[in-house]
């Protein structure tokens, strides 16, 4: 099978492609932003014309929360019309699309988990930029896979909440963190095996798939001290009100994600289990090629 991964230095377009790349029935492409940038109609064209891949995975995206406040037009543009862009030119090959979205389509006004039926309401514009994108590929291809996933974590070179509690606990005794956003972590890992189970399946629509289990950002950035074994700093609760953010979140997006596992016939593990493994496998000294972040939100 000819896979194209695109956006495949991102958290995890890095992680789909490390388990792309072993096992041999995949032939893989994998084009980074210096390679393909999404916002280029005609290069998309060039590009799926040269590699003619059977399923195309699209990693690339503007996820910048705080950011897309200030510069709506450039995250409409990559989550939007370049979605747009990339299901249309899949269609046009006959290729399979699989693209990813978010809990943040939601406004979060619910107190049980959201389902593949549940209806979007964004709050903020990465949101909004986001649900574009899925409808766009909905009007442009039946092929597709769309998989709103949540507050992901894993190797990759953006630094996430995991690095940003990490490195605070170095430089602070005492790390305010929300109470009231309740979500599921989702360790990039098991996001990317169950996105290649799924792929294989071609029951093809939206599906929701988080680790099983909800946090708070509180107990997740407790969990985080916890299992690397800090113990130096301690988290301290604040409600979202005390935080200066530009974009409004979802006070609850936990993702329901019977569908995936019907058609599947498995579970994500628990949240704790995948962070608990990550943090092992960092403290074993695996290197972690991490740059800065790009904004100074915490998440
Ligand atoms: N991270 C989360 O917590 C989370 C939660 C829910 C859903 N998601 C969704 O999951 C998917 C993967 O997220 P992620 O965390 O892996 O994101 P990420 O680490 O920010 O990776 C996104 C990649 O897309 C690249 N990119 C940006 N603009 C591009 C363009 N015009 N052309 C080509 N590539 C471009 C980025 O490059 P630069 O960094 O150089 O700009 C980056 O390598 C996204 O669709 C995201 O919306 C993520």
């Amino acid at each position: 099978m000819r896979i194209l991964v695109i956006g495949s230095d991102g958290t995890l377009g890095s992680e789909l492609l490390r388990q792309l790349k072993l096992n041999k029935l995949y032939t893989v492409y994998a084009y980074n932003k210096k390679k393909l940038d999404i916002t280029l109609n005609e290069e998309i064209v060039k590009v799926f014309n040269k590699v003619k891949p059977q399923v195309v995975i699209n990693c690339a995206a503007y996820t910048d929360v705080e950011k897309a406040e200030v510069e709506p037009a450039k995250a409409i543009l990559v989550n939007g019309t370049s979605t747009k862009y990339l299901a249309e030119a899949s269609n046009k090959i006959g290729a399979i699309f699989v693209h990813f979205s978010t809990d943040y389509v939601f406004n979060g006004e619910q107190n049980i988990p959201y389902t593949e039926k549940s209806k979007p309401n964004p709050l903020n514009i990465y949101g909004e930029s986001k649900w574009l994108g899925e409808k766009y590929i909905k009007e442009s291809t039946t092929r597709y896979f769309i998989i709103r996933t949540s507050w992901l974590f894993g190797r990759g070179e953006k630094k996430d909440f995991v690095d940003k509690i990490l490195d605070l606990s170095e430089i602070q005794k005492d790390i305010p963190v929300i109470t009231d956003q309740i979500g599921s972590p989702t360790y990039t890992v098991d996001l990317a095996s169950a996105t290649l189970a799924l792929i294989l399946t071609k029951n093809f629509g939206i599906y929701h798939i988080v680790n099983k289990g909800t946090a708070s950002r509180y107990t997740f950035a407790q969990e985080v001290l916890r299992y690397s074994q800090k113990n130096v700093a301690q988290i301290s609760k604040i409600d979202s009100g005390s935080y200066l953010y530009s974009a409004k979140r979802p006070k609850y997006s936990v993702l329901d994600c019977l569908l995936f596992s019907n058609v599947i016939g498995y579970e994500l593990p628990n949240w704790r289990v995948g962070l608990s493994q990550y943090l092992k496998e960092r403290r074993s000294g695996e290197t972690f090629v991490r740059g800065q972040s790009s904004s100074k939100e915490l998440w």
